[in-house]
């Protein structure tokens, strides 16, 4: 017996993609709290992923670590062999970007690849290297994270992210369809405006007035009501949930 035994999640292995920060950091300690052993994959931020590695730790799950740029190729191929060979029963693609706010007119062809590279394409290729596993075991989750994006078409020079995220829910809608005979439940959260990182670097604090004013709770969400929506998808109490792109705004957008 081990002390998380109890715990709905204790037999299982998390990855959580861009699990360093925000919305990520804060599912993958949610995954921990309810016992379940974590995969904190990160980009940049080492000293962060670290600290959620140390914080996971204190629930008494093993945590570990992998770094990957998945705005390129390489990085996407690196971190699906590394996955493929772990048994990940819940995936959550979730790393992602507006990397910068860029006009139609601006846009290159190279900042396109990249953009559909780490939002769309990683995630894709990663739910392939993890599918095959939970095939096998027959048990699986997978929560895509969308956007509110992906429905307005975003803010001004947003337009490829929003794209990529509109792809992720109906992406999410394919899988569950594909996978649901292999007891494979899939799902996506998209979130309203969630006061993290991406809002500090993209986002002026007029505009962050604007989405409270326009927000029926009026605020913004915090990560942990992501987390915990992620976390809900995954459990029994979700058993029926299959193939939604469930909306978390504050009803800043309904239906
Ligand atoms: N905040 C919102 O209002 C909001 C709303 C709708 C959807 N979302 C979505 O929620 C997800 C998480 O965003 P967040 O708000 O929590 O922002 P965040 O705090 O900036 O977190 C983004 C995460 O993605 C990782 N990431 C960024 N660029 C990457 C790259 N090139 N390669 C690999 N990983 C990369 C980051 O890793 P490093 O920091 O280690 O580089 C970080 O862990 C994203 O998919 C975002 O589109 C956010």
């Amino acid at each position: 017996m081990s002390m998380n035994d109890h715990l709905p999640f204790h037999d299982m292995t998390a990855l959580i993609t861009g699990a360093s920060t925000g919305i990520g950091a804060a599912t993958a300690i949610a995954f921990a709290q309810q016992g379940a052993n974590i995969i904190i994959h990160y980009n940049a931020n080492h000293a962060q992923a670290e600290s959620v590695l140390q914080t996971a730790q204190q629930y008494g799950v093993k945590a570990e670590l992998f770094q990957a740029d998945l705005t390129a190729a390489e990085g996407s191929r690196k971190l699906a062999r590394y996955a493929s060979q772990k048994p990940v029963d819940i995936l959550v693609n979730n790393a992602g970007s507006l990397l910068t706010r860029t006009r139609v007119l601006d846009f290159t062809e190279e900042l396109w690849e990249r953009m559909l590279m780490l939002n769309l394409t990683s995630a894709f290729f990663l739910s392939q290297a993890v599918l095959k596993g939970m095939v096998d075991r027959k048990r699986g989750f997978i929560v895509n994270i969308s956007s509110v994006a992906a429905r307005t078409g975003g803010g001004l020079g947003a337009l490829a992210y929003s794209a990529t995220k509109a792809a992720i829910s109906t992406m999410t809608k394919g899988l569950a369809k594909e996978f649901a005979p292999h007891n494979i439940r899939v799902n996506a959260v998209s979130p309203g405006t969630i006061d993290t990182n991406y809002h500090r670097t993209f986002s002026s604090p007029e505009a962050l007035d604007d989405v409270r004013a326009a927000t029926p709770l009026a605020r913004l969400g915090r990560p942990e009501e992501i987390a915990d929506t992620v976390v809900f998808l995954c459990s029994d109490a979700a058993s029926f949930v299959h193939g939604q792109v469930l909306e978390v705004n504050g009803g800043f957008l309904m239906a």
